[in-house]
């Protein structure tokens, strides 16, 4: 085989309480990747559909590229590939746009070459690319790419990475304001210390969103859906923020937060009634304020990143 397609998803980093720790995976969008392998053993982008002109084709500065690299120099891979991008997620949006096109480039690869590894060993390599993306190498956007459902990062040092096991169905709406806000910027404004009591608060909210997830309680994951560290940070970028998390309520949402660094608020909600309603409820908020924005309503996506042709 010499050209490979991967699709791989949006996702939603932290959950409200689980800061760098905690994802789950869209059904869509998504971006997708085309390989193909080369003579030699560059890796180089061709080309990139769909982002304006503005991501690099520099393959050092491209998440897909660098993922790619990460995974050639662990595994001694002895050929080069050309990546073709179709970047579909927007930029700058809080919706795992860069590390999507990390996943894909990983399972993309990793077929190409045979299948050698893991889709829990690929986690690594696409957290490469976050490094260069934003200066963090976070895998809470990458894992969750890359496995589907809800993941949990428990560790960072060293990693461990677990694909929470829940049969729960529920629908996620993103509202996307025509805003960007660079992850590195708001990951900078975020304070490197935090009060044993929010330390506290978050722990007890982290426990209860994942045994509600567990035991079907919609009570419990309602309850645990808030964060005291960085959204009370970040609601800065979001215009009426806590408005926002009270239109979704009130629509009858299990709760709302921001989806990963923002702008993006994303909802969950037990159905897909609801959770389109939370949207357009969201969309005409942003508009009275004359910003645009555009809804997506998906399922979680069970199972990840997949190889396409
Ligand atoms: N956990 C990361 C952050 C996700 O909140 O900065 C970035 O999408």
């Amino acid at each position: 085989m010499d050209t490979i397609r991967a699709y791989a998803p949006a996702t939603v980093a932290n959950v409200c309480c689980g800061f760098d720790i905690l994802g789950f995976a869209m059904d869509s969008p998504g971006d997708e990747v085309v390989l193909r392998r080369t003579r030699n053993d560059e890796v180089f982008v061709s080309a990139i559909h769909g982002d304006g002109g503005l991501l690099p084709l520099d393959p050092t500065k491209n998440t897909a590229s660098v993922a790619v690299r990460a995974f050639q120099e662990a595994t001694g891979l002895r050929f080069g590939v050309s990546i073709e991008l179709y970047k579909n997620l927007p930029l700058g949006s809080g919706m795992g746009s860069s590390a999507a096109s990390a996943a894909a480039a990983v399972v993309a690869i990793n077929a190409l070459a045979g299948s050698p590894l893991s889709r829990h060993e690929l986690v690594p390599f696409a957290m490469e690319a976050e490094r260069v993306a934003c200066g963090s190498a976070h895998a809470d956007n990458v894992a969750p790419s890359i496995l589907g459902g809800f993941v949990l990062i428990r560790d960072y040092q060293p990693l461990d990475v677990i694909k929470l096991p829940i049969d729960l169905e529920l629908y996620c709406t993103l509202v996307h304001p025509h805003l960007e806000v660079k992850t590195s910027d708001s990951r900078k404004i975020l304070r490197p210390v935090i009060a044993l009591k929010d330390s506290i608060t978050q722990s007890g909210n982290v426990a209860g969103l994942i045994t509600g997830l567990f035991t079907k309680d919609l009570s419990l994951v309602s309850r645990s859906l808030k964060d005291v560290i960085a959204e009370p940070v970040r609601s800065v970028f979001i215009p009426g923020y806590d408005r926002i998390r009270q239109m979704a309520m009130e629509c009858g949402a299990l709760g709302a937060g921001i989806s990963g660094s923002g702008p993006t608020m994303f909802a969950l909600s037990a159905n897909r009634e609801v959770a389109q309603q939370t949207g357009a409820r969201l969309q005409q908020h942003f508009s009275s304020l004359d910003i645009h924005s555009d809804i997506l309503v998906s399922k979680i996506n069970p199972e990840g990143a997949e190889v396409r042709s």
